[in-house]
């Protein structure tokens, strides 16, 4: 298939900007593929309401059929037709955060094909604030199922250079546009049952839901590697933002991290192994190796957010072949969105942390 690629940029009328969007929205309608910019990470979108769409969008990205989409509206009238009722806990939250990076579970109404909620009774709903996601979504005709645009277990892309990379014939259209100035997936909520239930941290943090819908839990197994019981977000489960070197945190001491990352670069050097690092503004003059990243302030969870994915992506890109990163845990100034970062970093890891 070839992909077409089309950007929206400064440079266009704000005519050329609608025929562009309208020729995206018919492509969903007519049961194609079109990738867009959103305020988290680029999407990977299709009919909601297609079943064939849906199976598309699965194959696409080499994704599990158990693991369902987010259904992404424009307007806040089309909740009603997607789900059985809205609880009054997530009307609040919608007034409060949409437009914005939250995503919220419901029970679905008849409408929804099973195709797109992976076979479950539930429906992930998000109304996305970018001005090029929501006008997109409308000329598609109001409901675009969308994944993040990268293939299964890659890190999700933030810059339309690794949607094509990942998605060049592979789908019909990608929309580049500035975006994904968040970096890392929305917040997801389940507002099913009387307590609310984060299933993913993003940039919505705990206490950010909490202050509007009361007491909010945290699904277990965002930080419990060793907790039996199977994520309520399907898509928790599987690998996942994985780079293809190894990739291990290092917690301590700053200086013993340092100190403990270059002496493993060494040591790969001397085998002729490449190797990255995740360092900081604030050490990533003191070391040795291949690859040094800085990932922004240690001190700042909107910068290394912005930054991780591209990061993880580039070391792919590099060819590397290991992979340290500072931990973050205790770092950050803003611990809420911080948390959503760390959870990202970990899973990146598999969970590989070693204390110096
Ligand atoms: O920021 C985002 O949410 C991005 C942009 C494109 O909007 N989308 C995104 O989609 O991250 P995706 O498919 O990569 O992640 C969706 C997550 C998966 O972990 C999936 O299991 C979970 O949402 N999910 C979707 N529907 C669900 C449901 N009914 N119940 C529980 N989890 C659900
Ligand atoms: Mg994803």
């Amino acid at each position: 298939m070839k992909t077409k690629i089309v950007t929206i940029g400064k440079a266009d009328s704000p005519e050329r900007i609608s025929e562009k969007l309208v020729e995206a929205g018919r492509i969903i309608r007519q049961g194609g593929l079109v990738a867009f910019p959103t305020e988290t990470v680029y999407g990977l979108g299709g009919d909601a309401l297609n079943p064939a769409s849906s199976r598309k969008i699965y194959a696409a990205k080499g994704r599990p059929g158990d693991n369902p989409l987010i259904v992404h509206i424009a307007d806040i009238e089309h909740l009603q037709q997607l789900v059985c009722e809205i609880p009054v806990k997530a009307q609040k939250l919608a007034e409060a955060f949409w437009p914005g990076p939250l995503t919220m579970i419901y029970q679905k109404s008849a409408l929804v094909p099973y195709q797109t909620t992976g076979g479950l009774d539930t429906v992930a709903v998000r109304m996305p604030v970018h001005s090029i996601a929501r006008r997109f979504i409308q000329e598609a005709g109001g409901y675009v199922a969308a994944p993040s645009a990268n293939l299964s277990g890659k890190p999700s892309p933030t810059s339309a250079k690794y949607v094509i990379q990942d998605m060049d014939g592979r789908i019909d259209m990608i929309l580049s546009a500035d975006g994904a100035e968040i970096g890392l997936e929305s917040t997801i909520v389940d507002v099913t049952g009387e307590v609310p239930v984060i299933l993913r941290p993003g940039y919505i943090t705990q206490q950010m839901v909490s202050a509007v819908a009361g007491q909010t839990d945290m699904d277990v197994t965002i930080y419990d590697n060793s907790s039996t019981e199977a994520p309520r977000a399907p898509g928790m489960k599987y690998r996942h933002y994985a780079p293809r070197g190894e990739l291990v945190i290092v917690e301590g001491e700053l200086q013993d991290v340092v100190c403990y990352i270059n002496e493993q670069a060494a040591l790969h050097a001397a085998r002729k192994e490449r190797t990255g690092v995740i360092g900081t503004q604030e050490t990533v003059a003191q070391y040795h190796a291949s690859s040094v990243k800085n990932a922004g302030s240690r001190r700042d969870a909107g910068a290394v957010a912005r930054q991780l994915y591209t990061i993880l992506r580039e070391f792919d890109d590099e060819d590397v072949a290991y992979i340290y990163s500072e931990s973050f845990a205790g770092a950050f100034e803003d611990e809420g969105f911080g948390q959503a970062v760390m959870n990202r970093l970990l899973k990146a890891a598999g969970h590989k942390v070693v204390q110096v």
